[in-house]
């Protein structure tokens, strides 16, 4: 009966449209607005981060043929995950029929259609969405972009003046000027090593990607290899310090809204820490004072379970030997970890710069086929960020993590820093190298943290032994 019904609505349509031929036309105001004022307009629009506007018909009318295929070619929405075995939330992919759309909008000569029927055009409130933050940090003084040049990787120190050790619930961003951020990290450190690399640099804050090599803890990789030798005795306590990424809470890449972590987990604020702004600024052509704000929410009580960070390979592939011969194109790093205990992955996020083509993790249930956690086909530094799953992936014991993190140095690589491609290694300039893949996990069962903590930290002191930095022993990668 119901399809009957369906069938018998499709019908009497199809007679409406045989009647009355605008009724099959596809028109900026009843169909493509829709689509443009929901899955385009939070980036496209004045002060945000993409080339021009699309508020209004004239705005995509001016752009319709290119609309039509950067669509089509799944260049827009920028979207990086490949379609894997796991939802993400906030997927910005414009599905099939709505490509469709766009297209026969744009061969049927762009009509504008009834303007009665166009929606609201969508409103970018001033305010906060998520309310009034708790504590809003801002960079101390503004940093101007040039209006031109190559991309900037800079860090800003703000403190946070927190006199006591506070729960983080959610974080949210907001830039001051037209579009120059591109990403930004925001890293913690309680060390006052950052203060020190800002007072050291002249302008505001200090050059580097992530931090700029901020060792951010107890040990740096070098310290670790170090104490590893038996030059010096380093505790898993301390080497777990860093190895979690151990000060991060979150970050930003247009188009994002506020992060808020799941259920009651919480980052860790120490008293008095630093928020490390880690910004990637791309020049607009106009130059631009930049005074980002960061807005935190606080947890009203500490969670109930921690969450944990497993990076693969620890420390960005620090201890790999990264070393990239100019032309290689099948350069690859790769590290697996075992789960000692269940676990339940809740977000995910990856790592390289301009040469990483191809970023994969994956989990291998015993018994059952292996699924694709994470993967991109064609990574691109300038559209990182920090993927939820729609809900927690369970992982039982046993579960194998497998990253892979490829890279291209040829002269085929369009992002190739280098012209000729040269000799590529580790370091946290734009143009060395690092790669990871990053599983935000909690334990599945109560009490198993600990057992999954340990495992981590182990698995930082065997990344440490095996690294070709301990005088040849271990093995690079191929
Ligand atoms: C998350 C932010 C974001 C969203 C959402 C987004 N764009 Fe873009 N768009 C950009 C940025 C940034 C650029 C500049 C890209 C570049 O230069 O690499 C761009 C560029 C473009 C271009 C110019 C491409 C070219 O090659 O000249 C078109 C056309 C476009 N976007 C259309 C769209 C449409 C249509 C949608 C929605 C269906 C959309 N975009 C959604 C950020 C976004």
């Amino acid at each position: 009966v119901a399809l009957a019904g369906v069938a018998a609505a499709f019908a009497v349509l199809a007679a409406a449209a045989a009647q009355n031929p605008s009724a099959n036309q596809i028109t900026f105001s009843e169909h493509v607005a829709p689509i443009v004022f929901t899955r385009c307009a939070t980036c496209h629009r004045p002060g945000q981060v993409a080339p021009f506007s699309l508020l209004t018909y004239e705005d995509a009318r001016r752009h319709g043929t290119t609309i039509a295929e950067v669509t089509e070619s799944h260049f827009m929405p920028p979207w990086k995950p490949d379609g894997g075995d796991i939802e993400f939330q906030g997927d910005r992919r414009l599905t099939q029929p709505q490509i469709e759309t766009i297209q026969r909008w744009v061969a049927g000569g762009m009509p504008e259609g009834d303007r009665g029927r166009l929606p609201r055009a969508p409103s970018f409130d001033a305010g906060w969405p998520l309310g009034e933050p708790d504590l809003v940090l801002s960079m101390p003084e503004p940093f101007v972009v040039p209006a031109d040049g190559p991309d900037i990787y800079r860090n800003f120190v703000l403190p946070t003046k927190l006199s006591r050790d506070t729960w983080v619930k959610a974080v949210d961003f907001r830039p001051s000027a037209g579009g120059v951020v591109h990403h930004a990290a925001f890293l913690l450190d309680s060390t006052g090593e950052a203060r020190q690399k800002d007072k050291a640099d002249p302008l505001p804050g200090y050059g580097g990607v992530m931090g700029g090599g901020l060792t951010n803890g107890p040990a740096s990789p070098a310290e670790l290899v170090a104490r590893a030798r038996g030059v010096a005795q380093t505790s898993p306590a301390q080497a777990a310090g860093r190895a979690g990424g151990g000060g991060a809470i979150g970050g930003w890449a247009p188009g994002g809204g506020p992060k808020t972590l799941p259920d009651d987990l919480a980052y860790f604020v120490p008293a008095g820490a630093d928020v490390v702004l880690s910004v990637h600024f791309h020049p607009t052509g106009k130059a631009e004072r930049e005074a980002s704000k960061i807005a935190l929410y606080f947890a009203r009580r500490p969670p109930t379970k921690p969450f944990l960070i497993v990076t693969l390979p620890p420390y960005s592939g620090a201890f790999k030997g990264i070393n990239i011969p100019p032309g290689a194109t099948q350069y690859t790093v790769t590290d697996s970890f075992v789960l000692p205990a269940d676990a339940r992955a809740f977000a995910v996020s990856g790592h390289a710069h301009y040469l990483g083509k191809e970023l994969t993790l994956t989990a291998t249930v015993p018994g059952h086929a292996t699924m694709t956690l994470f993967s991109i086909s064609d990574w691109d530094i300038n559209w990182q960020g920090t993927y939820f799953f729609k809900d927690y992936v369970s992982l039982p014991a046993g579960t194998r993590l497998d990253a892979t993190i490829r890279y291209d140095n040829s002269a085929a690589n369009v992002r190739n820093p280098f012209n000729p491609p040269q000799r590529v290694t580790f370091g946290e300039q734009s143009t060395n190298e690092m790669g990871m893949l990053v599983l935000l996990i909690v334990a599945g069962q109560p009490g198993g943290a600990p057992t999954l903590r340990t495992a981590l930290e182990q698995h930082l002191q065997d990344a440490v032994r095996a690294s070709p930095m301990m005088g040849g022993r271990g093995r690079g990668p191929g």
